[in-house]
């Protein structure tokens, strides 16, 4: 445990930004400051605007805690910016940030690895429709490649609605896929370092954990402990911690997963900035852990210590 908080120096707490999740952020990032100032760090919040690089350095941060969630902030280019300036920020490097960015490029690394993630095919205006039902089957889940927060993204069920789909996913991301569907429960772990936090499984009270159950619905159930036996248990973790670490992410982050029938465990995805709001799944996980919301930001902000990123 890091006692002395002077070590961190003066931290900004990067928050807000311009992508969709802004709200989503903002939410996360006060809580964080909250809980950083509780702990004694030099934490300072910056609400992200197209010139937070001159507000860094003009006020002379020496540590980014990044809570900026999609595109700008989770992606890799404010990494790449912060490598430039040479200043630590929390989480994943450039590479790691922009391939889990990517749904699609994230599944290549993990099939090319060998780790188990659901059956896919490419979509786009010469598809061939048919086909790509007789290939996966159904149902298939339909998504942009560079989306979160399920926007965009539809069950199909129907081989005649495949098309309408694409077409609606295709307003979102110039790449979109169709991936098999798995059914049966759905999980998602946690990394804390090198540490893998108790997994949680969530039931959401509608088809999938959609935008509606994400941040709407009080009906989403989320159980930590997930009730898993030990076997399961550490085959859901070990998987989970390797399919982080074949990407190359590092510091913290959170791995989806699907559980299907026979048992099987597919990676859906990775994201490297999740949310940390009071309800988020990450506090969830750690508390289970032993940690509070308070000491998590903390551990969080000591990835930013390690080589890697900037320093
Ligand atoms: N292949 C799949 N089979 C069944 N359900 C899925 C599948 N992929 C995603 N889902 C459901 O959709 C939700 C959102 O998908 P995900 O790929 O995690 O996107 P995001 O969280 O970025 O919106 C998941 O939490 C899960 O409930
Ligand atoms: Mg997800």
């Amino acid at each position: 445990m890091i006692r002395d908080m002077t070590q961190f120096g003066k931290v900004a707490v990067v928050m807000g930004g311009w992508a969709a999740e802004r709200e989503v952020s903002l939410n996360s990032g006060k809580a964080v400051l909250a809980g950083l100032l509780k702990k004694g760090v030099d934490a300072h919040g910056v609400d992200a605007g197209r010139d937070v690089l001159d507000v860094l350095r003009r006020e002379n941060y020496q540590r980014v805690f990044n809570i900026l969630h999609g595109r700008g902030g989770e992606d890799g280019t404010l990494q790449g910016a912060l490598d430039v300036l040479q200043i630590p920020y929390t989480g994943s490097g450039v590479m790691a940030s922009a391939i889990t960015m990517d749904k699609l490029m994230t599944k290549r690394i993990w099939t090319g690895s060998g780790l188990p993630t659901p059956a896919f095919e490419i979509l786009t205006p010469e598809s061939d429709f048919e086909e790509v039902v007789e290939k996966l089957g159904l149902p298939v889940m339909v998504k942009p490649a560079q989306e979160g927060s399920s926007i965009g993204m539809s069950k199909v069920t129907e081989a005649q609605q495949l098309k309408p789909a694409f077409e609606k996913a295709a307003q979102y991301d110039a790449v979109v896929f169709a991936e098999q569907w798995i059914i049966g429960e759905e999980y998602t772990v946690a990394m804390l370092g090198e540490e893998v936090l108790p997994p949680i499984r969530l039931q959401a009270n509608a088809d999938f954990y959609d935008y509606e159950a994400k941040y709407v619905s009080e009906d989403t159930q989320y159980h930590c402990p997930c009730g898993l036996d030990e076997q399961s248990l550490n085959a859901l973790q070990t998987l989970t911690r390797t399919a982080f670490d074949v990407i190359g992410c590092k510091g913290w982050g959170r791995v989806d997963v699907m559980r299907d029938n026979m048992g099987t465990f597919w990676l859906i995805e990775v994201n490297t900035v999740p949310g940390m709001t009071d309800h988020s799944l990450v506090p969830m996980a750690a508390r289970q852990h032993g940690l509070s919301f308070a000491d998590l930001s903390v551990e969080i902000l000591k990835s930013s210590l390690q080589a890697g990123s900037a320093e």
